[in-house]
Protein backbone atom coordinates (compact mmCIF):
# COMPACT_ATOMS: atom_id res chain seq x y z
CA UNK A 1 0.00 0.00 0.00
CA UNK A 2 1.07 3.55 -0.80
CA UNK A 3 2.57 5.88 2.28
CA UNK A 4 -0.73 8.37 2.77
CA UNK A 5 -0.74 11.30 5.32
CA UNK A 6 -3.33 13.48 6.69
CA UNK A 7 -2.26 16.70 8.33
CA UNK A 8 -4.54 19.50 9.33
CA UNK A 9 -4.24 22.81 10.86
CA UNK A 10 -6.85 21.51 13.76
CA UNK A 11 -7.54 18.71 16.13
CA UNK A 12 -8.99 15.78 14.11
CA UNK A 13 -12.35 16.53 15.63
CA UNK A 14 -12.25 19.77 14.06
CA UNK A 15 -13.19 18.54 10.84
CA UNK A 16 -16.67 17.56 10.04
CA UNK A 17 -19.51 17.67 7.46
CA UNK A 18 -21.13 20.97 8.61
CA UNK A 19 -24.57 19.00 6.68
CA UNK A 20 -24.08 16.42 8.35
CA UNK A 21 -24.93 18.05 11.86
CA UNK A 22 -20.94 17.85 12.88
CA UNK A 23 -18.50 20.67 13.57
CA UNK A 24 -18.98 23.03 11.30
CA UNK A 25 -15.61 24.71 11.14
CA UNK A 26 -13.93 24.56 7.74
CA UNK A 27 -10.36 23.41 8.62
CA UNK A 28 -8.28 23.43 5.82
CA UNK A 29 -6.21 20.03 5.71
CA UNK A 30 -3.73 18.97 3.73
CA UNK A 31 -2.96 15.53 1.87
CA UNK A 32 0.22 14.25 1.94
CA UNK A 33 1.82 11.48 -0.24
CA UNK A 34 0.41 12.27 -3.70
CA UNK A 35 2.22 9.53 -5.11
CA UNK A 36 -1.44 7.48 -5.24
CA UNK A 37 -2.44 8.45 -8.83
CA UNK A 38 -5.07 7.63 -11.36
CA UNK A 39 -4.24 5.79 -14.31
CA UNK A 40 -5.30 8.19 -16.87
CA UNK A 41 -4.51 6.21 -19.86
CA UNK A 42 -6.81 3.35 -18.41
CA UNK A 43 -9.45 6.52 -18.38
CA UNK A 44 -9.11 7.80 -21.69
CA UNK A 45 -9.29 4.32 -22.97
CA UNK A 46 -12.39 3.90 -21.62
CA UNK A 47 -13.95 7.37 -22.54
CA UNK A 48 -13.29 5.96 -26.09
CA UNK A 49 -14.99 2.29 -26.04
CA UNK A 50 -17.36 3.79 -24.21
CA UNK A 51 -18.68 6.61 -26.66
CA UNK A 52 -18.79 3.58 -29.70
CA UNK A 53 -22.07 2.73 -28.18
CA UNK A 54 -24.47 4.82 -30.11
CA UNK A 55 -22.38 6.31 -32.67
CA UNK A 56 -23.93 6.86 -36.07
CA UNK A 57 -21.58 6.78 -39.36
CA UNK A 58 -20.60 10.04 -39.00
CA UNK A 59 -19.18 9.49 -35.76
CA UNK A 60 -21.26 11.52 -34.16
CA UNK A 61 -23.03 10.33 -30.60
CA UNK A 62 -26.47 9.10 -30.46
CA UNK A 63 -26.43 7.75 -26.81
CA UNK A 64 -30.36 9.01 -26.41
CA UNK A 65 -31.62 8.12 -22.87
CA UNK A 66 -33.80 4.78 -23.70
CA UNK A 67 -32.44 4.24 -27.19
CA UNK A 68 -30.39 1.46 -28.19
CA UNK A 69 -26.66 3.65 -27.47
CA UNK A 70 -27.85 3.97 -24.05
CA UNK A 71 -28.77 0.61 -23.66
CA UNK A 72 -25.91 -1.18 -25.07
CA UNK A 73 -23.42 1.68 -23.56
CA UNK A 74 -25.06 1.05 -20.04
CA UNK A 75 -24.42 -2.93 -20.49
CA UNK A 76 -20.50 -2.18 -21.27
CA UNK A 77 -20.28 0.16 -18.02
CA UNK A 78 -21.90 -2.42 -15.92
CA UNK A 79 -19.39 -5.60 -17.11
CA UNK A 80 -16.57 -3.38 -16.49
CA UNK A 81 -17.87 -2.58 -13.15
CA UNK A 82 -18.00 -6.20 -12.55
CA UNK A 83 -14.62 -6.57 -13.62
CA UNK A 84 -13.74 -3.68 -11.06
CA UNK A 85 -15.24 -6.44 -8.19
CA UNK A 86 -18.52 -4.11 -7.89
CA UNK A 87 -22.05 -6.05 -8.27
CA UNK A 88 -23.79 -3.62 -9.94
CA UNK A 89 -27.95 -3.65 -9.62
CA UNK A 90 -30.10 -1.83 -10.99
CA UNK A 91 -32.83 0.34 -8.86
CA UNK A 92 -36.33 1.44 -9.96
CA UNK A 93 -35.32 4.28 -11.37
CA UNK A 94 -32.74 2.80 -13.60
CA UNK A 95 -30.20 3.92 -11.69
CA UNK A 96 -27.07 1.66 -12.15
CA UNK A 97 -25.28 1.29 -8.42
CA UNK A 98 -22.26 -0.75 -7.63
CA UNK A 99 -21.10 -1.04 -3.92
CA UNK A 100 -17.82 -1.30 -2.59
CA UNK A 101 -17.57 -2.40 1.24
CA UNK A 102 -15.80 -0.37 3.78
CA UNK A 103 -13.90 -1.20 7.07
CA UNK A 104 -16.79 0.12 9.07
CA UNK A 105 -20.24 -0.94 7.64
CA UNK A 106 -21.98 1.37 10.29
CA UNK A 107 -20.86 4.55 8.42
CA UNK A 108 -22.95 5.98 5.76
CA UNK A 109 -21.71 5.56 2.33
CA UNK A 110 -19.17 8.16 -0.09
CA UNK A 111 -21.44 7.92 -3.08
CA UNK A 112 -20.05 9.62 -6.56
CA UNK A 113 -20.29 8.87 -10.44
CA UNK A 114 -22.89 10.74 -13.21
CA UNK A 115 -24.14 9.66 -15.98
CA UNK A 116 -23.85 8.15 -19.18
CA UNK A 117 -26.86 9.05 -21.57
CA UNK A 118 -25.81 11.94 -24.01
CA UNK A 119 -28.36 14.80 -25.60
CA UNK A 120 -28.73 14.16 -29.61
CA UNK A 121 -25.42 14.90 -31.31
CA UNK A 122 -23.87 14.77 -27.89
CA UNK A 123 -20.26 15.14 -26.90
CA UNK A 124 -18.17 11.71 -25.05
CA UNK A 125 -17.19 13.61 -22.09
CA UNK A 126 -20.71 15.09 -20.27
CA UNK A 127 -20.91 12.19 -17.82
CA UNK A 128 -18.61 9.53 -19.03
CA UNK A 129 -15.76 11.51 -17.68
CA UNK A 130 -17.45 11.03 -13.94
CA UNK A 131 -18.78 7.43 -14.41
CA UNK A 132 -15.75 5.82 -15.54
CA UNK A 133 -13.23 8.25 -13.35
CA UNK A 134 -15.80 6.80 -10.80
CA UNK A 135 -14.97 3.71 -11.82
CA UNK A 136 -11.01 4.59 -12.13
CA UNK A 137 -11.34 5.25 -8.45
CA UNK A 138 -12.33 1.83 -7.21
CA UNK A 139 -10.22 -0.14 -9.43
CA UNK A 140 -6.85 1.89 -7.77
CA UNK A 141 -8.29 1.43 -4.43
CA UNK A 142 -8.31 -2.40 -5.34
CA UNK A 143 -4.61 -2.36 -7.09
CA UNK A 144 -3.97 -1.14 -3.89
CA UNK A 145 -5.65 -3.07 -1.64
CA UNK A 146 -6.97 -0.14 0.14
CA UNK A 147 -10.01 -0.15 2.29
CA UNK A 148 -11.80 2.99 3.11
CA UNK A 149 -13.48 3.27 6.28
CA UNK A 150 -16.41 4.51 4.39
CA UNK A 151 -18.51 2.36 2.12
CA UNK A 152 -18.51 3.47 -1.32
CA UNK A 153 -21.28 3.58 -3.90
CA UNK A 154 -20.14 4.71 -7.74
CA UNK A 155 -24.24 5.70 -8.92
CA UNK A 156 -25.19 6.00 -12.62
CA UNK A 157 -27.94 8.31 -12.28
CA UNK A 158 -30.58 7.14 -15.44
CA UNK A 159 -31.59 9.22 -18.08
CA UNK A 160 -29.35 12.73 -17.12
CA UNK A 161 -30.27 14.45 -20.21
CA UNK A 162 -33.80 14.38 -19.78
CA UNK A 163 -34.51 16.29 -16.72
CA UNK A 164 -32.08 14.66 -14.07
CA UNK A 165 -34.68 11.56 -14.17
CA UNK A 166 -32.79 9.13 -11.69
CA UNK A 167 -31.38 11.22 -9.22
CA UNK A 168 -34.88 12.82 -8.99
CA UNK A 169 -36.34 9.55 -8.58
CA UNK A 170 -33.98 8.88 -5.96
CA UNK A 171 -34.32 12.05 -3.75
CA UNK A 172 -37.72 11.54 -4.09
CA UNK A 173 -39.24 14.03 -6.49
CA UNK A 174 -40.14 12.23 -9.41
CA UNK A 175 -43.79 12.33 -9.68
CA UNK A 176 -46.55 10.35 -11.81
CA UNK A 177 -46.87 13.14 -14.17
CA UNK A 178 -43.16 13.39 -14.53
CA UNK A 179 -43.06 9.66 -15.03
CA UNK A 180 -46.05 10.15 -18.07
CA UNK A 181 -43.80 12.68 -19.77
CA UNK A 182 -42.53 12.20 -23.02
CA UNK A 183 -38.67 11.87 -23.13
CA UNK A 184 -36.24 12.65 -26.07
CA UNK A 185 -36.43 8.59 -27.13
CA UNK A 186 -40.14 8.43 -28.02
CA UNK A 187 -40.98 6.87 -24.78
CA UNK A 188 -42.19 8.20 -21.47
CA UNK A 189 -40.58 8.43 -18.80
CA UNK A 190 -42.04 4.93 -17.52
CA UNK A 191 -41.34 2.98 -20.60
CA UNK A 192 -37.86 4.36 -20.70
CA UNK A 193 -37.36 3.35 -17.36
CA UNK A 194 -38.67 -0.15 -17.91
CA UNK A 195 -36.14 -0.28 -21.37
CA UNK A 196 -33.36 0.19 -19.12
CA UNK A 197 -34.65 -2.57 -16.50
CA UNK A 198 -35.95 -0.39 -14.09
CA UNK A 199 -39.19 -0.51 -12.60
CA UNK A 200 -41.70 2.76 -12.64
CA UNK A 201 -44.38 1.17 -10.87
CA UNK A 202 -42.25 0.70 -7.43
CA UNK A 203 -39.99 3.91 -8.03
CA UNK A 204 -40.54 4.94 -4.52
CA UNK A 205 -38.07 1.59 -3.62
CA UNK A 206 -35.35 3.76 -4.98
CA UNK A 207 -35.59 6.61 -2.62
CA UNK A 208 -32.76 7.78 -0.59
CA UNK A 209 -33.72 9.82 2.79
CA UNK A 210 -31.91 12.48 4.27
CA UNK A 211 -28.91 11.74 6.01
CA UNK A 212 -28.59 7.84 4.05
CA UNK A 213 -25.17 9.49 2.01
CA UNK A 214 -22.20 10.44 3.79
CA UNK A 215 -21.54 12.70 0.69
CA UNK A 216 -22.05 12.98 -2.86
CA UNK A 217 -19.12 13.35 -5.26
CA UNK A 218 -19.43 14.15 -9.23
CA UNK A 219 -16.48 14.78 -11.13
CA UNK A 220 -17.72 16.92 -14.63
CA UNK A 221 -16.28 18.80 -17.60
CA UNK A 222 -16.86 22.51 -17.15
CA UNK A 223 -18.68 22.31 -20.22
CA UNK A 224 -18.18 26.42 -20.69
CA UNK A 225 -14.83 28.15 -21.31
CA UNK A 226 -13.87 29.87 -18.39
CA UNK A 227 -10.81 27.63 -16.47
CA UNK A 228 -9.95 27.19 -20.20
CA UNK A 229 -9.73 31.16 -20.86
CA UNK A 230 -8.21 31.72 -17.78
CA UNK A 231 -5.37 29.09 -17.56
CA UNK A 232 -6.82 27.67 -14.67
CA UNK A 233 -6.89 23.53 -13.86
CA UNK A 234 -9.85 22.93 -11.52
CA UNK A 235 -13.40 24.13 -10.79
CA UNK A 236 -14.88 24.01 -7.73
CA UNK A 237 -18.31 24.50 -7.74
CA UNK A 238 -20.55 26.55 -5.60
CA UNK A 239 -23.38 26.36 -7.07
CA UNK A 240 -25.96 24.84 -9.88
CA UNK A 241 -28.60 26.53 -11.64
CA UNK A 242 -32.41 25.49 -11.80
CA UNK A 243 -33.68 25.02 -14.90
CA UNK A 244 -37.56 24.58 -15.68
CA UNK A 245 -39.13 24.03 -19.36
CA UNK A 246 -42.62 25.71 -20.93
CA UNK A 247 -43.76 24.11 -24.30
CA UNK A 248 -45.54 27.44 -25.76
CA UNK A 249 -47.84 26.72 -28.25
CA UNK A 250 -48.75 29.70 -30.91
CA UNK A 251 -52.45 29.29 -32.85
CA UNK A 252 -53.27 31.22 -35.84
CA UNK A 253 -55.28 30.08 -38.47
CA UNK A 254 -53.63 27.54 -41.47
CA UNK A 255 -54.60 29.66 -45.04
CA UNK A 256 -54.17 30.10 -48.47
CA UNK A 257 -50.44 31.74 -48.74
CA UNK A 258 -51.42 33.17 -52.43
CA UNK A 259 -54.82 34.30 -51.81
CA UNK A 260 -54.97 35.58 -48.07
CA UNK A 261 -53.63 39.60 -48.39
CA UNK A 262 -50.83 40.26 -45.59
CA UNK A 263 -53.33 42.49 -43.68
CA UNK A 264 -55.88 39.64 -43.08
CA UNK A 265 -53.20 37.01 -41.96
CA UNK A 266 -53.06 35.18 -38.36
CA UNK A 267 -49.35 33.95 -39.05
CA UNK A 268 -48.27 31.99 -36.07
CA UNK A 269 -44.47 31.74 -37.40
CA UNK A 270 -44.73 35.49 -37.63
CA UNK A 271 -46.16 35.60 -33.89
CA UNK A 272 -43.04 33.34 -33.01
CA UNK A 273 -40.30 34.86 -34.51
CA UNK A 274 -41.45 38.07 -32.22
CA UNK A 275 -42.13 35.99 -29.28
CA UNK A 276 -38.42 34.71 -29.81
CA UNK A 277 -37.02 38.29 -30.16
CA UNK A 278 -39.17 38.97 -27.04
CA UNK A 279 -36.95 36.12 -24.57
CA UNK A 280 -33.97 37.38 -25.57
CA UNK A 281 -34.99 40.78 -24.63
CA UNK A 282 -36.84 40.12 -21.61
CA UNK A 283 -33.48 38.02 -20.17
CA UNK A 284 -31.06 40.48 -21.65
CA UNK A 285 -32.97 43.17 -20.14
CA UNK A 286 -31.79 42.13 -16.31
CA UNK A 287 -28.32 42.15 -14.83
CA UNK A 288 -27.14 38.37 -14.14
CA UNK A 289 -25.91 35.47 -15.39
CA UNK A 290 -29.52 34.14 -16.24
CA UNK A 291 -29.98 32.35 -19.48
CA UNK A 292 -33.52 32.40 -21.69
CA UNK A 293 -33.19 29.91 -24.79
CA UNK A 294 -36.05 28.63 -27.50
CA UNK A 295 -34.11 25.62 -28.28
CA UNK A 296 -37.04 23.57 -29.77
CA UNK A 297 -39.90 24.55 -32.68
CA UNK A 298 -42.05 23.04 -35.18
CA UNK A 299 -44.49 24.33 -37.30
CA UNK A 300 -47.85 23.39 -39.08
CA UNK A 301 -48.31 22.80 -41.80
CA UNK A 302 -45.07 23.38 -42.64
CA UNK A 303 -45.31 24.30 -46.32
CA UNK A 304 -44.65 26.47 -48.97
CA UNK A 305 -48.23 27.74 -49.94
CA UNK A 306 -49.70 27.45 -46.81
CA UNK A 307 -49.59 30.50 -44.30
CA UNK A 308 -48.33 28.77 -40.39
CA UNK A 309 -51.33 27.65 -38.44
CA UNK A 310 -49.71 26.64 -35.69
CA UNK A 311 -45.86 26.67 -34.01
CA UNK A 312 -45.07 24.76 -31.16
CA UNK A 313 -41.74 25.99 -29.11
CA UNK A 314 -39.49 24.87 -26.02
CA UNK A 315 -38.65 27.73 -23.47
CA UNK A 316 -35.73 26.96 -21.27
CA UNK A 317 -34.91 29.55 -18.54
CA UNK A 318 -31.68 28.97 -16.17
CA UNK A 319 -30.41 30.77 -12.89
CA UNK A 320 -29.39 30.33 -9.54
CA UNK A 321 -32.37 31.97 -8.08
CA UNK A 322 -35.43 30.51 -8.52
CA UNK A 323 -37.55 33.74 -7.68
CA UNK A 324 -35.52 34.90 -10.62
CA UNK A 325 -36.82 32.27 -12.60
CA UNK A 326 -40.26 33.45 -11.86
CA UNK A 327 -39.66 36.77 -12.41
CA UNK A 328 -38.59 36.44 -16.00
CA UNK A 329 -41.19 34.23 -16.64
CA UNK A 330 -44.08 36.36 -16.04
CA UNK A 331 -42.23 39.15 -17.92
CA UNK A 332 -42.15 36.79 -20.84
CA UNK A 333 -46.11 36.40 -20.29
CA UNK A 334 -46.85 40.15 -20.70
CA UNK A 335 -44.73 40.12 -23.82
CA UNK A 336 -46.39 37.28 -25.19
CA UNK A 337 -50.07 38.63 -24.22
CA UNK A 338 -48.94 41.65 -26.28
CA UNK A 339 -47.44 40.12 -28.89
CA UNK A 340 -50.90 37.91 -29.58
CA UNK A 341 -53.52 40.32 -29.58
CA UNK A 342 -51.61 42.08 -32.06
CA UNK A 343 -50.78 39.47 -34.55
CA UNK A 344 -54.75 38.09 -33.51
CA UNK A 345 -53.38 34.96 -32.09
CA UNK A 346 -53.00 32.84 -29.11
CA UNK A 347 -49.98 32.21 -27.23
CA UNK A 348 -50.15 29.69 -24.56
CA UNK A 349 -47.64 27.94 -21.87
CA UNK A 350 -47.34 24.63 -20.50
CA UNK A 351 -45.35 24.02 -17.59
CA UNK A 352 -42.86 21.01 -17.78
CA UNK A 353 -43.07 18.53 -14.83
CA UNK A 354 -39.11 17.60 -14.14
CA UNK A 355 -38.15 20.89 -13.34
CA UNK A 356 -34.45 21.16 -11.81
CA UNK A 357 -34.34 23.32 -8.61
CA UNK A 358 -31.02 25.62 -7.98
CA UNK A 359 -28.64 24.04 -5.57
CA UNK A 360 -26.03 25.21 -3.79
CA UNK A 361 -23.09 22.35 -3.45
CA UNK A 362 -21.67 22.24 0.34
CA UNK A 363 -19.27 24.01 2.04
CA UNK A 364 -16.74 21.78 3.70
CA UNK A 365 -16.54 19.56 0.87
CA UNK A 366 -16.08 22.82 -1.36
CA UNK A 367 -12.93 22.99 0.78
CA UNK A 368 -12.20 19.58 0.85
CA UNK A 369 -12.01 19.62 -3.12
CA UNK A 370 -9.81 22.58 -2.98
CA UNK A 371 -7.44 21.13 -0.88
CA UNK A 372 -6.70 17.99 -2.28
CA UNK A 373 -6.50 20.02 -5.84
CA UNK A 374 -3.98 22.52 -4.38
CA UNK A 375 -2.15 19.61 -2.25
CA UNK A 376 -1.78 18.15 -5.92
CA UNK A 377 -0.51 21.10 -7.00
CA UNK A 378 -3.41 22.75 -9.40
CA UNK A 379 -4.92 25.98 -9.71
CA UNK A 380 -8.38 26.32 -8.87
CA UNK A 381 -11.49 28.66 -8.91
CA UNK A 382 -14.50 28.13 -7.21
CA UNK A 383 -17.68 28.92 -9.69
CA UNK A 384 -21.31 28.10 -10.35
CA UNK A 385 -22.34 25.56 -12.94
CA UNK A 386 -24.96 26.86 -15.91
CA UNK A 387 -25.13 23.40 -16.81
CA UNK A 388 -27.73 20.94 -15.07
CA UNK A 389 -26.42 17.98 -13.07
CA UNK A 390 -27.47 15.15 -11.19
CA UNK A 391 -25.47 16.87 -7.90
CA UNK A 392 -28.75 19.39 -8.15
CA UNK A 393 -31.38 16.51 -7.02
CA UNK A 394 -29.30 14.83 -4.74
CA UNK A 395 -28.45 17.98 -2.88
CA UNK A 396 -31.81 17.49 -1.29
CA UNK A 397 -31.10 14.80 0.47
CA UNK A 398 -27.41 14.69 0.77
CA UNK A 399 -24.13 17.49 1.03
CA UNK A 400 -22.90 17.14 -2.34
CA UNK A 401 -19.86 18.82 -4.27
CA UNK A 402 -18.63 18.85 -7.82
CA UNK A 403 -15.37 19.45 -9.55
CA UNK A 404 -14.68 20.73 -12.70
CA UNK A 405 -12.43 20.32 -15.44
CA UNK A 406 -11.95 22.77 -18.75
CA UNK A 407 -13.54 22.14 -21.94
CA UNK A 408 -11.52 23.30 -25.16
CA UNK A 409 -13.02 25.82 -26.85
CA UNK A 410 -16.08 25.65 -24.07
CA UNK A 411 -17.87 23.17 -26.57
CA UNK A 412 -19.90 21.13 -24.78
CA UNK A 413 -23.57 19.40 -25.91
CA UNK A 414 -21.84 18.90 -29.13
CA UNK A 415 -19.74 15.94 -30.79
CA UNK A 416 -16.89 18.39 -31.01
CA UNK A 417 -16.79 18.59 -27.24
CA UNK A 418 -13.22 18.00 -25.73
CA UNK A 419 -11.12 17.67 -22.60
CA UNK A 420 -7.47 16.81 -22.59
CA UNK A 421 -6.22 14.15 -21.24
CA UNK A 422 -4.06 15.55 -18.27
CA UNK A 423 -7.14 17.30 -17.31
CA UNK A 424 -9.23 14.24 -17.40
CA UNK A 425 -6.12 12.77 -14.99
CA UNK A 426 -6.17 15.68 -13.09
CA UNK A 427 -10.33 15.70 -12.06
CA UNK A 428 -9.90 12.19 -11.34
CA UNK A 429 -6.79 12.41 -9.20
CA UNK A 430 -8.86 15.10 -7.53
CA UNK A 431 -11.84 12.92 -6.82
CA UNK A 432 -9.86 10.17 -5.80
CA UNK A 433 -8.03 12.50 -2.92
CA UNK A 434 -11.26 14.23 -2.06
CA UNK A 435 -12.81 10.48 -1.68
CA UNK A 436 -9.82 9.75 0.71
CA UNK A 437 -9.66 13.00 2.24
CA UNK A 438 -13.46 13.14 3.26
CA UNK A 439 -12.77 9.29 4.56
CA UNK A 440 -11.10 10.21 7.32
CA UNK A 441 -13.55 12.10 8.90
CA UNK A 442 -15.96 9.71 10.49
CA UNK A 443 -20.23 10.44 10.92
C1 LIG B 1 -27.72 19.12 -18.82
O1 LIG B 1 -26.62 18.82 -19.24
C2 LIG B 1 -28.22 20.44 -19.03
O2 LIG B 1 -27.60 21.39 -18.51
O3 LIG B 1 -29.20 20.58 -19.77
MN1 LIG C 1 -23.69 16.00 -17.63
MN1 LIG D 1 -25.38 17.53 -20.52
Amino acid sequence: MKRRTFIKNTSLTALGLSALGMLDSYSKYFVLGNDLKVNGQRIVNRITELSKYGMDEQGHGYRVAFTRGDIEGRAWFMEQMRGAGLEPIIDAAGNIVGKRMGKNPSLKPIAFGSHIDMVPDGGNYDGPLGSISALEVIELLNENKMMTEHPLEVIIFSNEEGGTIGSMAMAGGLTKEGLQQKSQSGLTMAEGIKAIGGNPDRIESCVRKKGDLYAWLELHIEQGGILEKENLQIGVVEGIVGIVHWEVMVEGFANHAGTTPMNMRQDALLASAQFIIAVNEVINAVKGNQVGTIGKIGLTPNAYNVVPGKVVMGLEIRDLSADKIEMLFREIEKRAASIATKSKTTISFKRQANESKPALTDKTLQQAINASAKALGFSTKFMQSGAGHDSQEIAAIAPVAMIFVPSVGGISHSYKEFTKAVDVSNGANVLLHTILAIDKHKG
